[in-house]
């Protein structure tokens, strides 16, 4: 609320009557019920794509909610086909045992995810707890969400999104959906006044397709604000690790400090190095506007901030798991989990407790954000191969040594970039909860047309 735009409003959907979403905050070890209420509209206005499964046979309007990152029983998880239509609710247990972290809900609904989150059904939800407290980072006015994503308009001001061609094909499904605007907060190109002192910014990529790299940029020849990262997905990093550029795919999540004391007076713009392999690139985000007078700033930033302990991987089973591209009945292409389809019947089952290694195999040519329900992981490595190799022989050349995570990813994620031609390693224990869990690449595009598998914990 607090960041300002020059642009019209737009018709988007929202939860409680608000695009983003309302930021929820929850403490640890009090658990709360959430009624979701779908008091949407029974006409969609965005194009839907009937040839995508899902979206076939079921209503134009459902949704369900999914809480992004955290610890849940299935059944309040918002499985895809879960959705329910307007008029009708569904009553959801957040457990929130976990440590304190940046998590966020959006639309899961089979088939037309996509198209429900661009329409603004997205936001935060906060976990804090007694560890957090006691790190005394800047918080009150001083912390806030900033939820980046990309969009295109019409001549009219209305949100466009690109609608199945004659052929009955979408062009945004393959590569995926790329927009000429950058939205924070739903704002196009905000700016934000802040003082000359610490802020905490909870950063998420909640674009459909876009990566970001971010930078800070000013005048010519003066000093850029220092930023540091503190916390990833699901906690806090163990230490800070000072930034340079923050790269985010999308549904990460960085908690930022960034210090503005001394730059008085100064204006700095958050540009995006990262260009997408398709579509336009999107240089510029928002502004910083540092207003002119000195403050005293009480707030921290802790050397220590957490404890993470490394997964056993010795006792861990190893699973591998291919991206690779296949062919819908359309002979459009589409990427794929396992080579199977989200219909097809579950392969991936694990005992309650078990600690798995994932061998994410990324045969295709771009990177996909790897998201899993239900756990947060650790990252182990990332190790090239040789993938025309693999594609014949089905044996895994590699042909460099692995590779260790970013000094910002060695702390607990939820979803992780599966690099092209590189195996990527996770490591995650399967608890609290049994049943059957999505897991996905969040490129939502490809999520909703096959990108998307379950697994079972039982
Ligand atoms: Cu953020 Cu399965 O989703
Ligand atoms: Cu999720
Ligand atoms: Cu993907």
């Amino acid at each position: 609320q607090n960041l300002h735009s020059d642009m019209p409003d737009t018709r988007v959907w929202g939860y409680e009557n608000s695009y983003p979403g309302p930021t929820i905050e929850a403490y640890k070890g009090q658990p709360i019920y959430v009624r979701w209420i779908n008091r949407l509209p029974e006409k969609h206005f965005l194009p839907i794509d009937k040839t995508i499964h899902g979206a076939k046979d079921n209503p134009e309007v459902r949704t369900v909610v999914h809480l992004h990152g955290l610890n849940v029983r299935p059944d309040s998880d918002g499985f895809p086909d879960d959705w329910f239509t307007p008029g009708k609710s569904a009553l959801y247990y957040y457990p929130n045992k976990q440590q304190a972290a940046t998590l966020w809900y959006h639309d899961h609904a089979v088939g037309i995810t996509r198209l429900n989150v661009y329409a603004g059904l997205v936001g935060l939800y906060l976990i804090r707890d007694e560890r957090e407290e006691r790190l005394n980072l800047p918080s009150g006015e001083y912390e806030i969400p900033l939820i980046i994503q990309d969009k295109d308009f019409n001549d009219d001001g209305s949100l466009s999104y690109p609608a199945p061609n004659n052929n009955g094909v979408e062009p945004s499904i393959v590569p995926g959906f790329f927009g000429n605007y950058a939205l924070v907060n739903g704002k196009v190109w905000p700016y934000l006044v802040v003082k000359p002192r610490k802020y905490r910014f909870r950063i998420l990529n909640g674009s459909n397709s876009r990566s970001y790299k971010l930078r800070f940029s000013g005048e010519a020849g003066r000093i850029l604000p220092a930023w540091y990262q503190i916390g990833t997905d699901g906690g806090f990093l163990e230490r800070p690790v000072k930034l340079d550029s923050l790269s985010l795919q999308p549904a990460e999540r960085a908690d930022v400090i960034v210090d503005f004391t001394g730059l008085e007076n100064q204006t700095f713009t958050l540009i995006n190095e990262e260009i997408p392999p398709f579509g336009p690139p999107l240089p510029e985000i928002m502004q910083f506007r540092v207003s002119g007078t000195p403050v005293k700033d009480n707030s921290s930033l802790p050397l220590i901030l957490n404890r993470i302990k490394p997964l056993p991987v010795k006792k861990a089973k190893q699973r591998n798991i291919e991206i690779v591209v296949g062919q819908d009945e359309l002979g459009r292409f589409m990427f794929m989990l396992e080579n199977k389809k989200w219909t097809d019947p579950v392969t991936i089952k694990t005992k309650l407790g078990n600690v798995e290694v994932w061998n994410i195999i990324n045969t295709a040519a771009a990177a996909h954000p790897i998201h899993v329900h239900l756990v947060q992981f650790q990252i182990l490595n990332r190790q090239p191969f040789d993938v025309q190799e693999y594609t014949a022989t089905g044996t895994l050349k590699f042909i460099g040594p692995p590779v260790l995570p970013d000094e910002n990813e060695k702390g607990w994620k939820d979803t992780v970039r599966a690099e092209p031609g590189h195996v990527t390693r996770i490591i995650a224990r399967f608890g609290d909860f049994t049943g059957i869990y999505p897991f996905h690449c969040h490129i939502l595009e490809h999520e909703d047309h096959e990108m998307m598998r379950p697994f079972e914990v039982f």
